[in-house]
Formats: structure tokens, sequence, C-alpha cells
């Protein structure tokens, strides 16, 4: 691949429609040259979750507008792209079509290939667009609303799990604990807004698995565990969960994120000396949780290990990082952009199958 190669990225997969143009620099690192993002949040918040048909179509509405404005602001034309990259999975299947369908249509209409690029290895390279790009081999902590994995990586395309949720994904956590104490949609930014202001050790809440030897995790418990928590406070007070003292809400609310930081706190540095790496990157959604990057920051500081982030403006989904994981797959040799453009979609899609 030519150094100069230019690649348009769309990503569909969820609430959130993100493009981007990204070239490879000569330092062999990727540059971001411009990206846009739609999210539907509003849109989802009166539902108090993520509708799939209304998803997809709101997809259709943006994806193009999105398009125009990256390259008007990057100054390029369409006729400049090189490859489009889409996300092909994992996420919502009619979500996931109409970026796959845009791309391949662009594609076919401009004569130039496609690449259809896994989600998670999106997120996973996403700190390679930071101003502190990692180098490998590191271990992966990928935290979003789907998946909660921990994985070595020794290179674009070799990744070896090395545990992962066995029900809830961290974020589900964060998100379905902030439903049931009425803080709506989605949940993690705003649990962890009012956990700011609440004492972690207010409650005693359970770390699944903590002491389970291995590095899986499970969250189903700890929803549950807040719920009756709640339940028996908002009973003793005659009152529903959600009218309950700002100051108890708050409470909740830290000792619920100190439970999910511990867990992957403690997870992620078994993982590194099992691995005996002494590099760590964490991305996904729930790698913007101000407490997470706290925790992590100080303990492995303490170990002279060095953690990566991406952007905080990147952790949750974007298309920067599909175009730039489609780039770092093209340059690493690992895939082949592909002329035919009959596309499908990977609805689940283990990382590791890559
Ligand atoms: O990676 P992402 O944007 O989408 C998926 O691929 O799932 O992650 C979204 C998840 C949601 O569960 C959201 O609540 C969580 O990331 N999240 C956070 C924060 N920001 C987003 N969780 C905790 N603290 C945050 N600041
Ligand atoms: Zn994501």
């Amino acid at each position: 691949m030519s150094k100069q190669m230019l690649v348009l990225g769309i990503e569909s997969s969820c609430d959130e429609t993100g493009v981007a143009l990204v070239t490879m620099a000569s330092t062999g690192l990727p540059v971001l040259l411009s990206h846009a993002l739609y999210s539907q949040i509003e849109m989802h918040q009166a539902f108090g979750g993520v509708v799939p048909e209304l998803a997809s179509r709101d997809h259709i509405r943006r994806v193009l507008p999105l398009t125009q404005q990256v390259l008007a602001e990057s100054g390029r034309t369409l006729s400049e792209v090189d490859v489009v990259a889409f996300t092909r999975g994992p996420g919502l299947a009619g979500a996931l079509l109409v970026g796959a369908g845009v791309a391949c249509a662009l594609g076919a209409a401009l004569k130039k290939p496609v690449l259809g690029v896994h989600h998670l290895e999106g997120h996973l390279l996403s700190p390679f667009l930071s101003a502190d790009p990692p180098e490998f081999p590191f271990v992966a902590l990928l935290v979003s609303g789907g998946h909660t994995q921990l994985m070595r990586v020794d290179g674009v395309g070799r990744y070896t799990l090395l545990g992962e949720t066995i029900d809830d994904a961290a974020g589900e956590a964060f998100d379905k604990s902030a439903k049931l104490l009425g803080l709506g949609y989605p949940g993690g930014p705003a649990l962890s807004k009012l956990a700011a202001q609440g004492n972690p050790a207010a409650f005693k809440l359970p770390r699944p698995l903590l002491h389970s030897g291995n590095l899986d995790f499970s969250f189903a418990g700890l929803k549950t565990a807040v719920m009756v928590q709640a339940k028996k406070l908002a009973a003793v007070q005659e009152v529903a969960v959600e009218r309950l003292p700002m100051s108890v809400l708050a409470d909740l609310a830290a000792s619920t994120q100190a439970a999910i930081v511990e867990v992957l706190l403690k997870k992620s540095l078994a993982a590194l000396a099992q691995t005996g790496l002494k590099r760590l990157v964490v991305a996904g959604g729930v790698g913007a949780n101000q407490s997470l990057r706290e925790q992590l920051n100080s303990a492995c500081s303490a170990r002279q290990v060095r953690v990566h982030y991406p952007e905080l403006h990147l952790c949750t989904d974007n298309g920067a990082m599909i175009a730039m994981a489609g780039a770092m797959r093209l340059q690493s040799g690992q895939q082949e952009a592909s002329g035919i453009y009959a596309f499908d979609v990977k609805p689940r899609w283990p990382l590791d199958a890559l």
C-alpha cells in the first residue's frame, strides 16, 4: 500500500453514524484527516435504549451528508479515495447493513475496493491515533457496551483472547444500573457523573469473579445487587427508587462504579502479570470513565507499566477508528481490499477469529 493511500471509513454498528478520512504517514502511523459523527442518543432516549429499526433508518439519513462533510473539511474529493472501509460486525444487523451497503455502492461507483472491518479491532487500535501511540506487543482491555475482553495483542490481526465476560459487559453493567437508578440512557456517562458526588464505600456491592483465578468477568449479578440495595433504601423511605435523595443515589452510583472499576483494574493487572507485558491499552466506551483511568494510571505507574488510551472523543464509536483499522490492516498485509461489492455483515463475530 502506498504511504499516502486515502481510506474512507464508515461506522454504523449501533447508535452512532461515523465517517472519517485517514491516511498513513511515512512513520507508519495513521493520520486522521477529518471525521464526523452523528449520535442518535437523543432519538433513543425516549425509549430508554437503542431501538434497532430506528437506528438503521437514521444511519441511512446521516451517512452521505457526513461523508460530504469529511470530504469538505479535509479538502478532498470522493475520486481521491483509494479504499472504502466499513464496519462489517459485530453489531446490529440492520444498522451494519446500512454502512456496508453505502460503502459497497460508493466503491462500485468509484471503482475502488472496499474493506470490511471488525468494530472491536477499530476500538483496539484507536490509541494509534492518539498523541501517545502504543507499540506492540501489549495487553488490551476492551470495554464497550457489548464486550468486555482482555486480549494479548502482538500486532495488527494478531490477537489472543485472555479472558472475557461470561454474561453482561462492563458498559452494560453501567447502563443497566443507571437505568434502574432512573438516570436514563446512555447510563455510563450519567452514572459516572453522579458517582463523582458520592461515597464509593457507602454500599458493599459484589466484585464478581474477582478471585476466580482466571481473567474472565461477570457483571450480571452486580445490577441485581444494585437493584436489591436500591429497593431496600426506597422501601425504608417509602419512595420510588428514582425519588431517593440525590445524595443516596450518588452513593449508590459511586459504589456501583467502584465495584466495576475494581474488577477491571485487578483483572487488567493480572493479565499484565500473566503475560509479563509492560504495556496496557484501554479501549471502548467505558475507557472514557475517569475513575477507571485514574486507578489504572496510578496502579500501572507503580508497576512501570505504560497505559495508552484513545483520545477521549474517540473512546466511543466513531468512523475514525474504522478508517484507521482498515488502513493499518492494509499496511500490515493482514487483509486485501476487495473489488467484489456483494457484501455481507457479521452481527456476531469474535475478534480472535480474525
Ligand atoms: O464502545 P461504545 O461506544 O459502543 C459499543 O461498541 O458498545 O461503548 C458504549 C458504552 C456504553 O455502555 C456507555 O454507557 C459506556 O460505553 N460509557 C461509559 C462512559 N462513557 C461511555 N461508561 C462509563 N463511564 C463513562 N464515562
Ligand atoms: Zn463500540
